[in-house]
Order: C-alpha cells, then structure tokens, then sequence
C-alpha cells in the first residue's frame, strides 16, 4: 500500500467495532516483527511487550476493571466497569507496551519512550494494513499504577505506556473520522 495512504488512513478504531474474531497469532507476529524495527539511540531497542489473548486476555481486563474500581472513588461509574469485562468478548489480543530504560549514562529516559513510541506507531501501521484489523493505544490512569506494574510482573526499570488493543473489525464497523490542523501552522522554515 502507499505510504501516504497507510500513514493518513490509519484510524484509532475502538473495541465496540471489533467482531470477537481472534486474529491468527501470524499476523500478530508480524506485527511484532515491525515494532522491533522502530528507530533507537544507543541501540537499546527499549520496547517490551505482553501480549494477552484467551484466558490471560479475561485475567488483564478483570484486572483493569478492579483496578478501576478501586481508584475511581466518586467518579466510579458502573457501565464503565462493565466495558472492562465486555472488552475481553471484542478484543482478540492486547499488547501491554512498556519501556525498559537502560543504563546508557548519556542517554535521557525521555528517549527510550520516545523509541517505545516509534515501535507502537510500527504496530499500528502495520495492523492498519489489514483492512480486516482495528486497532488502538489505550492509556489512562490505571496503566501507570504501582499495582498495575505488579501484576505485569515488571521489573525496576521498566515501565508501563499503555495498552494496543487490536481486534477483527465487525463487516459493519464504524471507522472513526479524525482530523488534524494544518501541518503549516506547526512548522517554522528557517531559510538563513
Ligand atoms: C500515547 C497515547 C495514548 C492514548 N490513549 C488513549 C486512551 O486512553 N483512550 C482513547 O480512547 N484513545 C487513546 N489514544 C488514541 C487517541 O485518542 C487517538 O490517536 C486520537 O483521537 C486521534 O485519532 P486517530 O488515531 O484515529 O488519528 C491514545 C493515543 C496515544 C498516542
């Protein structure tokens, strides 16, 4: 497919258009591959990954929805909570992202996030070639919890960025319209 195309076609499409459909465990690898091709300083190539499907896919969003539960005191709303559960009937696989920073001395940890970013924008462009594939980077509050990093089982010098979700697209499925304000206006050329 076209770059051009790829690049400002790809949509964040949402668990509610997702079919339940599992995606085959190929196409994820592939998808895999191209995050581990995301550009790096120092070679760290500081992206790791937990993929969940299948029963471990039920455990992540009950997790997610206790969580929730615990932490949203007045502004629990109980639909919300109910989402988590419905998620893991429309999701086919969920890709924790996080960072392992590295002990490079000259290397700011700002940079291996931004790397971890790099590999996220690999994945989903490449999901978003599969007309048949929904995606999106889910973050929120919950992601960056102490208890959250716990039951990952990640280590010190990692980090939590969020979750991809990805799914079979419903035939009928919504793709959301996204717009964005003119590239001019957030460049400045300096021609001398
Ligand atoms: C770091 C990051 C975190 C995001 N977290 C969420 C999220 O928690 N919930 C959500 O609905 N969308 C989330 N998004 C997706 C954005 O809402 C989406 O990219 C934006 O609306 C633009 O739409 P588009 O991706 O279709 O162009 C996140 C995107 C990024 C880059």
């Amino acid at each position: 497919m076209n770059v051009n195309k790829l690049i400002r076609n790809r949509r964040s499409i949402y668990p509610s258009q997702y079919s339940g459909e599992r995606i085959d465990d190929a196409t994820i690898r592939d998808i895999m591959e191209n995050a581990n091709w995301a550009p790096n300083h120092y070679h760290t190539e500081p992206w790791r990954f937990i993929i969940f499907k299948e029963k471990g896919l039920e455990r992540l969003m009950s997790t997610l929805a206790e969580l929730y539960k615990t932490h949203a005191g007045d502004s629990f709303q109980q639909p919300k909570y109910d989402r988590y559960f419905a998620r893991a009937n429309q999701v086919s696989h969920a890709i924790v992202v996080a960072v392992e920073y590295s002990e490079k001395p000259n290397l700011p940890e700002i940079e291996e996030v931004e790397a971890v970013a790099c590999s996220v924008q690999n994945m989903l462009l490449t999901a978003s070639s599969h007309p048949e594939i929904g995606g999106y980077w889910s973050s929120g509050m919950l992601v960056y919890l102490p208890e959250f990093a716990e039951f990952l089982g990640l280590k010190d010098n990692q980090a939590c960025l969020g979750t991809v979700y990805l799914g079979t697209l419903k035939e009928d499925a919504i793709r959301p319209k996204s717009t964005r304000t003119p590239i001019g206006d957030k460049i400045k050329w300096v021609i001398q």
